[in-house]
């Protein structure tokens, strides 16, 4: 059972609402995909697998994950209804992958039928991580698997500052802590590790999440965190 009020998935909605409308969620795949291609690929993905991408945004890796699982099913799902309208529009050409709204901690899908879920940049904002993995354990079948990837985390000191600058309430969790709610929630052979982003630093930097160069060079040598873990049992 979740523990926050159905309120806090409104205020999320609200949020990533604006940033739909911004083009935000198209602007997230050039940031997130250094990232995001050594995970695709520890996740050995075959032609016939299911995946659910959760917090999936405007759809881009849903769409790439369409591709490489051709005889299987891809489901995208988001809080926010504008990005699933984006994504749904970007997506027509697709026959194996579907979009739908819906909140981590009740995630509209019955048990068993994921053989991976992956969800990239999106768990520091799930009002309840608890529920969360444990509704990802549960749509995963036996011998599935879960990958979540965020680059906001207690042990990378060079993002704590975010959390201040986000208009939503995040959660500043460490690899310990993530790991130990993949325990919580029924995972096996749990492991954290770095993925670290190999695109060139410019030399001056401009944006408003780091302080300078230094920091954002920083920032990619921590790297981001991996948990991943298995739903044990025969497939
Ligand atoms: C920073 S964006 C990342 C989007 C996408 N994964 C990407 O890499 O481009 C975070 C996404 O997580 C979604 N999100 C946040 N909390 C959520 C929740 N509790 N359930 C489902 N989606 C959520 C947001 O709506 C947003 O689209």
């Amino acid at each position: 059972m979740r523990v926050t009020k159905p309120e806090s998935g409104e205020v999320l909605r609200e949020e990533f609402n604006r940033w739909a409308e911004a083009g935000r969620g198209e602007g997230m795949e050039q940031e997130h995909l250094p990232i995001t291609l050594p995970v695709l690929e520890k996740m050995q993905l075959a032609p016939a697998d299911n995946v659910l991408d959760v917090g999936c945004g405007a759809g881009w890796l849903s769409r790439r994950l369409a591709k490489l699982v051709p005889q299987g099913r891809v489901v995208g799902m988001d809080v926010s209804d504008e990005m699933i309208r984006r994504a749904r529009r970007a997506s027509v050409d697709f026959e194996n992958l579907i979009f739908v709204t819906g909140e981590v901690e009740e995630i509209p899908w019955e048990p068993n039928f994921f053989s991976h879920v992956i969800s990239v940049e999106s768990a520091y904002y799930w009002p309840d991580s608890v529920a969360g993995i444990r509704e990802i354990f549960r749509v995963l079948k036996p011998g599935g698997s879960a990958w979540i990837l965020i680059n906001y985390y207690r042990d990378n000191p060079h993002a704590h500052q975010w959390g201040g600058l986000l208009a939503v309430e995040t959660h500043l969790l460490s690899a310990a802590e993530w790991s130990e709610r993949f325990r919580a929630a029924g995972f096996g052979n749990v492991q954290p590790e770095r993925v670290r982003d190999h695109s060139r630093t410019p030399e001056v930097y401009t944006g408003r999440w780091f302080r300078d160069a230094a920091e954002l060079r920083a920032f990619k040598a921590e790297g981001a965190l991996l948990v991943h873990g298995a739903k044990e049992g025969k497939a």
